[in-house]
């Protein structure tokens, strides 16, 4: 049994949440207890599922008050271990905190609850004639207090930024116990620490998000999606920087290659997009107010080495284009349980890291194969590596210690979980680290929030 599983406290969870909202059973429990990628599991545990604030902050206290440790959960689509019971925590799903108040139109901005999906803030956000700046392909699932949890990225960071530019002001339940509301949106306000910044890429460790006023942005109609292929990577590279710099109305700029474009055309029956294939690919859209596929156009005749190009102006179409890139995650499960490094490195060093990667792989492992992706315009990269035992670490050690060589970050987006503790010091001093400690202690005396994820012990 572990410490989550006492009678005592699961009888006091049920009081403060309503029986129907303790799961202890190991079958309807399972999906709470592995994650995304099938790699992190824990054996037994109990979930809790709060409808409101309030039950959540008595979860806290009750959890305090027992000395056990808790793991808060939204969609469960994180890939690094973070949002699950690794070692007998409870796990405090939040997806019932998933109401939402009517879009500020004035301010452009929304108040939704953690549960809230990012499907359904894009679905509010265009009610109301405006666009939620954060997206990502799991956004039917991820919810707001998961993608602040992780700081999430994803497909649009290049215009909108990340997750932490988009948050306005939130609700928490701290460590300690107290609630800390502060919703009110003030596009200025210098009044002293921000809090919304700082449990963004927290991942649960100082506070759980209950609700987040979140930053909306103008709905752009006109979107022109393509798709170019390159015969060399440096040639791929070479474009996206320049697109970068030509084009103001980009979006996106995502990079695959032929050994994935292969695999996601056959694990999900895709027409292959080009007679012949290439050695890389960029998915690039530009969105503006206007019908305007000049300036892509004009920007794409300047860029050299394109072998071959698709272009859409038809929102079905575009959608089409993006399935080879969006459908990567999904495709590779299908080969077997990733290793998922994501990392970011800085633009000059994609072309270095890229060039060094394979060598690398087939000293490690001849059986490993890497399925290489991403936000290059940002300089954040996916390699999912298939074929090595999910518990040999080797492999995302050497990788790893490649991207901290070349100046890079061992997480861009997905943050650091459980599964990337051992590597934060690569890319945080300890110097950096003692003053994250300081506040985890300040705000989670009892060190019961997630103690399991992210902030590596202190080195004696
Ligand atoms: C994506 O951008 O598709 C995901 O963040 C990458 C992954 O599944 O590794
Ligand atoms: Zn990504």
């Amino acid at each position: 049994m572990t410490p989550a599983q006492d009678p005592r406290l699961v009888r006091e969870l049920a009081d403060v949440v309503g029986a129907d909202h303790v799961l202890v059973d190991d079958d309807v429990t399972a999906g709470y207890r592995t994650d995304w990628t099938g790699r992190f599991t824990s054996p037994s545990s109990v979930v809790a599922r709060p409808g409101e604030t309030a039950e959540v902050a008595a979860v806290v206290d009750l959890c305090r008050a027992s000395g056990v440790a808790l793991v808060a959960q939204g969609g469960n689509t994180g890939l690094v271990g973070g949002g699950i019971p690794t070692q007998g925590e409870v796990v405090l799903s939040l997806r019932r905190l998933a109401g939402a108040h009517e879009v500020d139109g004035a301010s452009g901005q929304v108040v939704v609850g953690a549960g809230t999906t990012i499907g359904a803030v894009h679905a509010l956000a265009a009610e109301a004639g405006w666009a939620y700046g954060v997206d990502l392909a799991s956004r039917d699932s991820a919810t707001v207090g998961g993608t602040i949890a992780t700081n999430a990225g994803g497909l649009r960071v290049l215009r909108y930024g990340d997750t932490r530019a988009q948050v306005m002001g939130v609700e928490t339940v701290l460590g300690d116990g107290h609630t800390v509301t502060a919703l009110t949106g003030l596009y200025r306000n210098n009044t002293g620490y921000h809090l919304p910044s700082l449990l963004c890429g927290s991942e649960g460790t100082l506070g759980v998000v209950t609700a987040a006023r979140l930053r909306l942005v103008p709905r752009l109609r006109h979107r022109v999606t393509a798709l170019l292929a390159f015969d060399t990577i440096d040639a791929a590279l070479a474009a996206a920087a320049l697109l970068r710099r030509a084009v103001v109305g980009l979006e996106a700029v995502e990079l695959f290659l032929q050994a994935g474009l292969e695999l996601v055309c056959s694990a999900g029956s895709l027409p292959r997009p080009f007679p012949d294939p290439h050695v890389a690919y960029l998915l690039v859209e530009t969105a503006g107010q206007i019908e305007d596929r000049g300036e892509l156009a004009a920007a794409l005749e300047s860029v050299p080495g394109i072998a071959d190009a698709a272009v859409a102006t038809d929102p079905a179409r575009g959608r089409a284009l993006w399935r080879y890139r969006e459908t990567h995650t999904e495709a590779i499960g299908t080969v077997g349980t990733p290793h998922k490094l994501d990392l970011a490195l800085p633009l000059p060093q994609l072309a270095p890291f890229l060039d060094r990667l394979p060598s690398l792989l087939a000293e490690l492992a001849a059986g490993a194969q890497a399925w290489v992706f991403g936000h290059v315009a940002d300089g954040n990269l996916h390699v999912n590596v298939t074929g090595v035992a999910p518990d040999d670490e080797s492999i995302d050690d050497a990788v790893f210690r490649l991207v901290a060589e070349l100046g890079g970050s061992v997480s861009a987006e997905h943050g650091i979980g459980t599964a990337k503790r051992r590597w934060v010091g690569l890319s945080r001093t300890e110097a950096e680290l003692d003053p994250f400690r300081a506040i985890k202690r300040a705000l989670d005396p009892a060190g019961i929030l997630n103690p399991h994820a992210l902030l590596p012990p202190a080195t004696p």
